[in-house]
Order: C-alpha cells, then sequence, then structure tokens
C-alpha cells in the first residue's frame, strides 16, 4: 500500500528494495566464486574478524559463514535487506558468528586495525573503489586483507552505446589494470585478481530479475515507477547481453602492506 504522504524518493527506494529483496543477491556473483575469492584469503582463524560490506540480503555472506570460522559483520545500507540477512542466519543457526546491522559505507564504526578481513560484492562503487580501498584500509590489520568485487571494462575502447550506458551509471568504472594500480596506491599488495563467469550474471542475476519481474508488473500494474524500474533492468540485461565481451565483474584481491 502506497502511503501519500511519503515523498517519491522514498517510495522510489521502498520499491527498489522490494524488487531486490526477493532474490537471493542483489548484483553478479555465485556461490562458487565466493568460495573461489576465499581461497586466496591464507591468514583466517576462529577469532578472525570478517566485514562483508553492502551485503544485501547476505546470498555471499551465508556462504562466507559456511566456509570460515571467525565472526562476520554484514552492513548494509538497507535496514529491510539486513532484516532479510537476519532472519536466514537464524534460520541457519549462525547467529552466534554472524550479525546483521544497518549502516553505511561511508561511516563504518570499527576500530582501527580491528578487520582480518574486508569483503565486498558488487558494492564498493556506492562510494567508489578509490575511495573506498583507501577509507577502509585502516580498519585492516597489517596483513589483512581485502576482496572487493567491481565493475570493469575488459577492453580499452568499446562501441559508444554502452560506453555511454556505464559512463552515466558508473563513471568510474576502469580497466582491471587501473583499478589494481588504484588498490597498490591505496596501501596494499594485489593478491589476485579475476573475471566472474558470465553465469554470475545470467543465470545468478537476470535469470531470477526476469522471473519476479512479472509478478512485481502485475503488483504494481498502472504504477510508472515500478513500470520504469523494469524497464530499465530489462535494458541493462540487454546491453549485457550485446555487449557482454567487453565488461564484466572483477574480484579484485589485496593484503594491506
Ligand atoms: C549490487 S548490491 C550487492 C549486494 C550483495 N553484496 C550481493 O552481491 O548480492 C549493492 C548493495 O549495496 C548497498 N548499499 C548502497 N549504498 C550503501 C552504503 N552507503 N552503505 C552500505 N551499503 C550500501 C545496497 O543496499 C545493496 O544491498
Amino acid at each position: 500500500m502506497v502511503d501519500e504522504n511519503r515523498s517519491i524518493h522514498e517510495f522510489d527506494f521502498k520499491l527498489i528494495c522490494e524488487y531486490f529483496s526477493g532474490m537471493e543477491r542483489q548484483g553478479p556473483g555465485s556461490p562458487e566464486v565466493t568460495i573461489k575469492a576465499l581461497s586466496f584469503i591464507d591468514n583466517l582463524t576462529n577469532e578472525s574478524k570478517i566485514a562483508d560490506i553492502g551485503c544485501g540480503t547476505g546470498g555471499q555472506t551465508v556462504v562466507m559463514a559456511e566456509h570460515t570460522s571467525g565472526h562476520i559483520t554484514g552492513i548494509d545500507l538497507f535496514a529491510d535487506f539486513i532484516d532479510i540477512l537476519n532472519a536466514n542466519i537464524k534460520r541457519l543457526n549462525l547467529q552466534n558468528r554472524v550479525d546483521g546491522v544497518v549502516g553505511s559505507m561511508d561511516n563504518l564504526s570499527f576500530q582501527n586495525e580491528e578487520l582480518d578481513l574486508i569483503w565486498s560484492e558488487g558494492a564498493i562503487y556506492n562510494i567508489g573503489f578509490e575511495r573506498g580501498m583507501k577509507e577502509w584500509h585502516k580498519f585492516l590489520k597489517k596483513g589483512g586483507f581485502i576482496a572487493v568485487s567491481e565493475a570493469s571494462w575488459f577492453t580499452e575502447k568499446r562501441p559508444a552505446e554502452i560506453d555511454r550506458f556505464w559512463k552515466d551509471a558508473y563513471p568510474e568504472m576502469g580497466i582491471i589494470s587501473d583499478k589494481v594500480k588504484q588498490m597498490e596506491k591505496a596501501g596494499y599488495v594485489p593478491v589476485a585478481t579475476f573475471v566472474l563467469p558470465e553465469n554470475c550474471w545470467t543465470e545468478h542475476f537476470y535469470a531470477p530479475q526476469a522471473l519476479a519481474q512479472e509478478n512485481f508488473l502485475k503488483k504494481y500494474a498502472g504504477n510508472k515507477n515500478a513500470e520504469d524500474l523494469v524497464k530499465n533492468e530489462r535494458h541493462e540485461a540487454e546491453l549485457y547481453y550485446k555487449y557482454k565481451e567487453f565488461y564484466g565483474y572483477v574480484f579484485y584481491i589485496g593484503k594491506k602492506f
């Protein structure tokens, strides 16, 4: 039910949350890729402290919890996503090892050198890759790891249509070697970089959306915001299928120097 007193932005925000909250993931990725990225992290123990920043509903948080033994704090700006994460954690009896908290990635409340691992799948773009790499550095212990996935160009040049689309959506999107340099400049030794397989987009991100879109449109029939949201998501997916050789998600893993 729409509350008439709400601002249009709040309603948009609620709609976006609802659209994505029924999905296991809110960005491209997969359990296999989370496990692969974890295989490069070699300092974790029962005592380790891990932050999963921009965790969404926690698809990757749960996979991490199942493949590590330390304590994980999942942080997201959207309370509805954190509620879903916390309900899943309880259902899986992981509540002693995982906490979901509402917070913003540009105002984190960790102590300096508190964390052994900072994780962020498909979310660092909200603060910007370079800024996030720099600002989060202080929260890691020396020798601690950072692992983030980020939309990246595969080529220096690409067709104008896709270049325009992403410059508008995420002007900071760069080629892999530039991102690795930014990571080095921020004080990390690059440990691994790998491109996420296409199924992280097709099978794990766009296919579940296609299914949910029909129900969403039925529920919000005649609602222009909802229709525009679905239109945008469909357009982004079409562009991905057309231009996927030019860009994708890349995992960047570094060790604090
Ligand atoms: C593309 S989703 C990725 C979610 C999840 N990591 C995944 O891969 O499924 C980006 C997430 O960043 C969160 N987010 C956006 N701005 C944020 C901020 N300032 N602080 C924390 N989280 C934020 C969004 O709520 C969303 O859950």
